[in-house]
C-alpha cells in the first residue's frame, strides 16, 4: 500500500504526543515534517516536547520547524491544568539533542508541499495560527494540498467553554481563515474526540513492554489518568488514524462557519444542520462544506494505536 504523506502541526501537550508517537511509526504514513505552534503551552515548551516525543518514538531524521508564539488576537491561554506544567505529564524525560529545522513553519509546510511529488495531507492538532499563516502566504502552494484533516471545533458543545472546543477557541480568527480557505476540510472535533479512550491497564501494559515507545506512551497514560480520574481519551491521535483510514469514521457535511464576536460563543464551530435551503443569509450561504467526523469505530482505533505504538 502507498504510504500517505503527512505534514503534522503540533501544540504538544499529552494527545498531541500520542499522535506523533503514531504518526512516526505506522508503516503506512509517511512523515514529512512537524511545525509547532503556542497552544497547550507556549511554544517554547511545544517545541522542546514534541523533539522529545520523536525521540521517544525512535523516529529518523524528521524536520521540525517552530511557528506562531501566540494567536493571531487574544492573548495565549494555556491548558497546564491538564497537560502537566511541562506540557508533557511532568515526566522528567531528557532533553532532545534534535536540531530544529532553521525554516519557519510557514515555510517548511510551503517547501514540504512543494517538494513532495504526491498528494500532502496537512493534520493540524493544535491551534490554527501557522495554517492561516501559511494560508495568507502561499496560497498557490496551499491549493497543492489534498487535505486539510483538523482536530478542532465541534458540532455540538465545547469543551474550552460552552461553546468552543479549545484549539478554535485559542485562535477563532485562524480557524475562519482556514475554514473558509477552500481547501477541503476534515473536521475531527469534539463529537468524536473523546471517543477512544485507554485506561490504566492497557498503560500498564504498555509500560511492562519495556520498549522506549511503548513505556513512554504508558507513562504518560498514567499521568493523564492520575490527572482526571479515569480513562483518557486518546485525543489528537484519532484525526492522524482519520487521515490515513478515513474508513474508520462516519461523517456528514455541513456548511462550518466560525464564531469570531467576543461574545459568550467566541471561537464556535457553528455546523449548519438544517434540512439545506437558500435562506439569504451570505455568511451561511458561501461558508464551505466540511466533512465533519460525527462517529468513529472506537475498538479499531484503539487497538490500530496500541498495535502500532507496541510494535506488535
Ligand atoms: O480540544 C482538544 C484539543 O485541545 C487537543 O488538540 C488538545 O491537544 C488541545 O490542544
Ligand atoms: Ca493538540
Amino acid at each position: 500500500m502507498a504510504k500517505k504523506n503527512l505534514i503534522l502541526d503540533v501544540d504538544t501537550g499529552i494527545d498531541d504526543a500520542f499522535a506523533l508517537l503514531f504518526a512516526a511509526r505506522h508503516p503506512e504514513i509517511n512523515l514529512l515534517g512537524v511545525t509547532c505552534v503556542d497552544g497547550n503551552t507556549n511554544l517554547k515548551q511545544v517545541v522542546i516536547n514534541t523533539l522529545k516525543v520523536l525521540d521517544a518514538a525512535g523516529a529518523g531524521d524528521i524536520p521540525v520547524s517552530k511557528g506562531a508564539t501566540r494567536p493571531l488576537i487574544d492573548e495565549p491561554r494555556y491548558a497546564e491544568h491538564i497537560h502537566g506544567s511541562d506540557g508533557l505529564g511532568d515526566l522528567g524525560t531528557p532533553l532532545s539533542t534534535r536540531a530544529l529545522d532553521p525554516r519557519p513553519a510557514v515555510e517548511l509546510i510551503r517547501d514540504l508541499i512543494e517538494a513532495s511529488s504526491e498528494p500532502v495531507t496537512l493534520v493540524p492538532l493544535g491551534p490554527l495560527t501557522n495554517i492561516a499563516l501559511f494560508l495568507r502566504a502561499f496560497p498557490e502552494t496551499a491549493a497543492k494540498l489534498e487535505r486539510i484533516v483538523l482536530m478542532g471545533g465541534s458540532a455540538s458543545s465545547g469543551n474550552a467553554t460552552p461553546a468552543a472546543e479549545f484549539n478554535v477557541w485559542h485562535d477563532p480568527e485562524a480557524a475562519a481563515i482556514v475554514f473558509s480557505s477552500g481547501v477541503p476540510i476534515t473536521m475531527y472535533g469534539l463529537d468524536v474526540f473523546m471517543e477512544p479512550r485507554v485506561n490504566a491497564a492497557q498503560a500498564a501494559a504498555l509500560v511492562a513492554e519495556g520498549n522506549t515507545c511503548s513505556s513512554f506512551a504508558g507513562r504518560l497514560i498514567e499521568h493523564f489518568i492520575k490527572q482526571v480520574g479515569h480513562e483518557v481519551t486518546l485525543g489528537d491521535y484519532g484525526a492522524v488514524a482519520s487521515a490515513i483510514k478515513p474508513e474508520l469514521s462516519t461523517y456528514e457535511t455541513f456548511k462550518v462557519v466560525v464564531d469570531t464576536t467576543f461574545g459568550p460563543g467566541r471561537g464556535q464551530t457553528l455546523c449548519d444542520r438544517r434540512a439545506w435551503k437558500d435562506d439569504g443569509d451570505a455568511t451561511h450561504v458561501n461558508a464551505p462544506a466540511v466533512k465533519v467526523a460525527m462517529q468513529v469505530d472506537v475498538p479499531a482505533m484503539i487497538n490500530l494505536w496500541l498495535e502500532t505504538i507496541s510494535g506488535k
